[in-house]
């Protein structure tokens, strides 16, 4: 069933409405809420590893924010808005901070516009683009009204990177975003990882992705990092998403913080 002509299919599950089911979101359906619940069988942790993953988001940008003195955003893959979206805790910080949120399912742009809006001062801006695409991004009026390239951005890429399938396949395309970011500017990124399951797990995960049966493409340790070739990360460097500059006690749902399967860095460009 397609509603209407917004090309939104309700009957199958899609990775941003899934994800806001596993936040606690209402911006999903049956499809996703039967997907989200299979995955979450399969592989207990996955839902504790997404709020994880979602908190990080904030403390990152937090960072950015206040020690590394950013106002300016690129948030590619920004999600059906929740609660503490880049620009609110930017702004929260920093009035004045400016957002460009790009995400490339229609759905998420239209939520976006509705309620990802900025406060006086300072401003949000939205763009229709695939990551695969960096060159129709960076050329993109809207980003070119909004960021000042000849200042430092940071470049999100958070809980995105693994919906870019293939060995080598996304570091082309976070080079080719920050080729275009100057001196000052920063990398902050989450990634799904199978490094941490017990084997059997890791096995049947590996197994539902040769059969099609998972979007979400994993990568280890070394490859993530290999993202951040040639910046300088700041501290912890590459860590468990829950473990990255926590803000009192993590929270984990619970689940043994080994479990979360998110990794993440920060990294500034020299
Ligand atoms: C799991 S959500 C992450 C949301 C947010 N960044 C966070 O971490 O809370 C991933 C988002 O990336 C978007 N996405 C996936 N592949 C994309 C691509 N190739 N280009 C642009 N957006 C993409 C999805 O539509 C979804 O909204």
């Amino acid at each position: 069933m397609t509603i209407g002509e917004t090309g939104i299919d309700a009957t199958v599950a899609h990775p941003a409405r899934r994800y806001n089911y596993w936040l606690g979101g209402k911006d999903n359906f049956a499809a996703d809420r039967a997907s989200g619940d299979e995955i979450e069988k399969k592989f207990p942790g996955m839902r504790a590893g997404v709020r994880a993953n979602r908190d990080v988001l904030g403390r990152m940008v937090q960072f950015l924010a206040t020690d590394a003195g950013i106002r300016q955003f690129l948030d590619i893959g920004t999600g059906l808005p929740t609660a503490d979206n880049t620009h609110e805790v930017a702004q929260r910080i920093t009035p004045d901070s400016r957002v460009v949120y790009v995400d490339n399912d229609p759905m998420v742009m239209v939520h976006a516009q509705a309620l990802l809006t900025s406060a006086p001062g300072g401003r949000t801006t939205y763009i229709e683009a695939d990551l695969r695409d960096p060159a129709t991004i960076l050329a993109s009026p809207e980003l070119r009204e909004t960021l000042d390239l000849g200042e430092p951005v940071a470049l999100m890429l958070v809980a995105i990177l693994h919906f870019i399938p293939g060995e080598g396949a996304a570091q082309p395309l976070v080079r080719k975003l920050l080729d275009a970011l100057p001196s000052g500017s920063y990398l902050a990124a989450t990634h799904f990882t199978t490094d941490y399951l017990p084997a059997e797990e890791r096995e049947r995960y590996a197994g539902m992705l040769a059969a099609g049966r998972s979007d979400v493409w994993p990568r280890d340790r070394n490859e993530f990092e290999a993202l951040f070739e040639g910046l300088e990360l700041a501290a912890p460097g590459v860590a468990l998403a829950t473990e990255w500059r926590p803000s009192g006690a993590a929270s984990t749902d619970g689940v043994d913080a080994s479990r979360i399967s998110m990794l993440a860095a920060v990294g500034r460009k020299p």
